[in-house]
């Protein structure tokens, strides 16, 4: 099926390639727009993204499987990235992934059977000062302690939460 943005999200689109000099300039918040609409980056995407840049498929491509913050396959609710670089590795992020899978049923990589959540393995999240820290969709999680992340679990987990 053909993708089709929402009149409100047309709007931001035409504002986002009013701010730039090209239109392939525009493409890393064109294809962010996209991906807060479905949740992620389907080959439907990608098409239309191409079509209204006047850019090639390959070259969308190239971008979208370039920048991790981009999903190649659709994701749950919540996306949950465990950074798992130095400083939160020495700080218990492995016993924290453990953790979360036990929690989620299913291992880094997988979505819960819920579709709530999706648990991610990131790379060095730029917060290494307070390790050990998750990301969760926008939102830094960190100086995290198991019971911690237990009590953020379930604030996601709760309608409220997953908006
Ligand atoms: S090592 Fe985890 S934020 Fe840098």
């Amino acid at each position: 099926m053909a993708f089709a943005l929402t009149p409100e999200r047309e709007k931001e689109v035409d504002e986002l390639l009013s701010r730039y000099p090209t239109k392939r300039a525009a493409l890393i918040p064109i294809l962010w727009v996209c991906q807060r609409q479905i949740g992620w980056v389907s080959p439907e995407v990608i098409q239309w993204v191409a079509d209204r840049l006047e850019l090639t498929t390959a070259q969308v491509k190239g971008v979208v499987t370039f920048y991790t913050m981009f999903h190649q396959e659709p994701v749950g609710e919540n996306v949950i990235w465990v950074c798992r670089t130095l400083s939160c590795d020495l700080r218990g992020a492995k016993a924290i992934q453990e953790h979360l899978e036990g929690k989620l049923g299913c291992h880094a990589g997988g979505t819960s059977e819920d579709g709530k959540f999706t648990l991610l393995k990131a790379e060095c999240l730029a917060a290494c000062g307070q390790a050990p820290m998750v990301q969760i969709n926008d939102d830094y999680h960190e100086n995290l302690t198991l019971e911690e992340v237990d009590a953020i679990l379930d604030r996601y987990a709760s309608e409220e939460a997953a908006q």
